[in-house]
């Protein structure tokens, strides 16, 4: 079956057609994802019936596992295997999490703008979502292209954040929404990260902005400065225009590259329907800046 990847907006997002995610890839099927992930930054594969096995040699074809995604979650209360990042309503029972349940606290965050683990040093490169259940009144993902965002942007402002740095912790995106309860084991894994507000790729060369709620300060700022200006450029980042909205339909696997991408999922009824989507993660190569000394 031939490879093709349709566009779904002007900037973001294209729907592949002719790969089976569930057997190994060929080279050229490898380098035909690659290619389009460089190109689109998001890619939906449709009609993918996945195991957790198969999604796992999935990832493994695109870098290292990011495992570990689960940090605030002990290892007993897990209902997917470590390498998996939970993107359920579910317990490890298979119940739905009741509403003030600690895991339905800390996945409320998915609601705001994000990049993926972009609060640790070296920082998500592909995320890859599996839809296994998925309630038919939505959420939508929605993805916003933080090159277009990047290209944008006034010379001036270009000129600017250049070589700013910003500090990520999950303790800054938790805590716009209220959430201050953590262990002190917890606490000391939150420490701010450092990374470059502006990346460039390394294959495009094309630079975007590494925005996410995750962000707390910009190195060098007063920080009530540091954060009406990202909150300036979150929402600049994030018009409509940048914008590419995934209503999901089951089997659906959709990666996107956290390098140049944010995304956020949508309110919806998770007391009442069941939404089990299950996501893999690779690492990206590095550091994007030099971290604070210990
Ligand atoms: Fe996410």
């Amino acid at each position: 079956m031939a490879i093709q990847a349709h566009p779904l907006t002007r900037h973001i997002g294209a729907r592949m057609t002719g790969i089976d995610a569930r057997r190994p890839l060929t080279p050229d099927e490898n380098a035909a994802i690659d290619a389009a992930m460089d190109r689109h930054a998001v890619l939906v594969l449709p009609g993918q019936d996945i195991t957790d096995g198969q999604q796992l040699a999935f990832t493994r074809n695109f870098g290292e596992l990011e495992e570990g995604a689960n940090s605030t979650v002990r290892n007993s209360e897990l209902r997917l295997a470590p390498a998996f990042a939970d993107v359920s309503n579910l317990d490890k029972d298979g119940s739905k999490l009741a509403r003030d349940h600690k895991r339905r606290m800390s996945s409320l965050a998915n609601r705001l703008w994000h990049s993926d683990a972009s609060f640790r040093a070296v920082p998500a490169q592909y995320s890859i979502l599996s839809g296994r259940i998925v309630p038919e009144a939505g959420p939508n993902t929605e993805f916003a292209d933080m090159r277009a965002a990047y290209d944008a942007l006034d010379a001036r402002t270009k000129l600017e954040i250049e070589d700013l740095v910003c500090e990520h912790s999950l303790i800054y995106s938790r805590g716009q929404l209220g959430f201050e309860e953590y262990r002190p084991e917890e606490l000391a894994r939150m420490k701010p990260v450092r990374h470059r507000l502006v990346r460039t790729h390394p294959v495009t060369g094309r630079k975007s902005l590494f925005l996410a709620a995750h962000i707390g300060a910009i190195v060098g700022w007063p920080r009530p400065e540091a954060v009406a200006f990202i909150r300036d450029l979150m929402e600049h980042a994030t018009q409509p225009e940048f914008v590419y909205s995934h209503q999901w339909t089951q089997h659906d696997l959709v990666m996107w590259d956290n390098r140049t991408t944010m995304h956020r999922v949508r309110r919806y009824d998770d007391l009442n329907a069941v939404r089990d989507l299950r996501r893999t993660t690779t690492k990206s190569d590095g550091p994007t800046a030099e971290q604070e000394a210990a």
